[in-house]
């Protein structure tokens, strides 16, 4: 189960709506703490009545390095591994966003790229768009500019005024932001995600393509008619309990070691493990995808015919 942290400065009801789903049966995610940088924000009220552990840092008379440092090192007291920003009305330093990188959320109240910063409704009316709505993204240094997740829309009504709409488009981010949040904290384990995360990183090397193996997907070196398969995709497979992909080793002797002394990364596949492919454990919590990169890459040097490992040999001396 993931570890949120939810940045509150008013109301909370963003939080509130994380909260109950979080109480759910099915939920992916708990939450760990509520913090904020307002003492009376109401949202802390109802944090505590759930038995939530609050903190409360406020921002006067502090520098944002400071103020952060405080929020950040509560979360992490609290073992989150997540921060959902539901309404928090300070601006994160550079710094503290590249130290949690892909792992803060914000929750928008535009259909994003439209309208970052303020007054989103009354530029939404003004411009006379149908929809306004709200989007959650990934946190990233430039204000409302990280990878959208998810968005729900709002019909514009002809005689809404910013309020009108907005209460509106609140009742539709109650149920957006807990579902994107549980989608984003579970993706680790999504087969799909993770096989199209693992798709763009085995396409982007040379003349590669894709072709089905046995019912696993799987990528290829060289053309489509004499192309030799360098990865394949497991979706726990024959039994396994791993999301994987399978690359080539240079051998029995490699194998065994990789598996005996990294367990929890690497495991020897069934019928593929017999001519030394190994399996690169996908559903784990550390994955770094610069190391599946790495394996992809050696194991298609393996296969690829001369004149293409040639080609990434001189674009790698640059
Ligand atoms: C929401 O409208 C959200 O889009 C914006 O701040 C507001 C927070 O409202 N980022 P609440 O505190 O969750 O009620």
């Amino acid at each position: 189960m993931a570890k949120i942290a939810v940045f509150i400065s008013g109301s909370g009801t963003n939080m509130a709506a994380i909260l109950y789903a979080s109480r759910l049966a099915d939920a992916q995610f708990e939450i760990a703490l509520v913090a904020s940088n307002m003492a009376d924000a109401s949202g802390l009220e109802l944090a505590r009545l759930e038995g939530i552990e609050t903190f409360v840092h406020s921002h006067k008379g502090h520098s944002r390095a400071e103020h952060d440092a405080a929020m950040e090192a509560a979360a992490m007291e609290a073992g989150a591994e997540y921060l959902v920003l539901a309404g928090y009305m300070r601006i994160l330093s550079d710094e503290f966003v590249a130290r949690w990188e892909g792992r803060i959320l914000n929750i928008h109240p535009s259909l994003l790229p439209k309208y970052k910063g303020l007054d989103t409704f009354a530029r939404a009316i003004e411009a006379g768009d149908s929809h306004a709505g709200a989007s959650v993204h990934v946190v990233t240094p430039e204000l409302d500019a990280g990878e959208v997740l998810a968005q729900a829309r709002v019909a514009i009504a002809p005689g809404d005024t910013p309020e009108s709409l907005g209460a509106r488009v609140k009742l539709a981010e109650h149920q957006l932001y807990p579902r994107a949040v549980a989608d984003y904290v579970s993706r680790g384990s999504d087969p799909d995600f993770l096989f199209a995360k693992l798709r763009d990183l085995a396409l982007a090397l040379p003349e590669t393509h894709e072709r089905e193996s046995h019912g696993s997907p799987g990528f290829r070196a060289g053309s489509e008619k004499s192309g030799k398969y360098f990865a394949y995709f497991s979706d726990r497979h024959h039994g396994s309990d791993h999301i994987a992909v399978l690359v080539k080793t240079s051998g029995m002797d490699e194998l065994l070691n990789l598996v005996e002394g990294q367990p929890d990364i690497y495991y020897k596949p069934a019928f593929y493990g017999a001519s030394g492919w190994v399996g690169v454990i996908l559903n784990r919590p550390d994955l770094d995808w610069d190391h599946i990169s790495e394996w992809l890459e050696r194991s298609w040097r393996s296969v690829a015919p001369a004149r293409l490992t040639k080609l990434i040999d001189a674009a790698d001396m640059f």
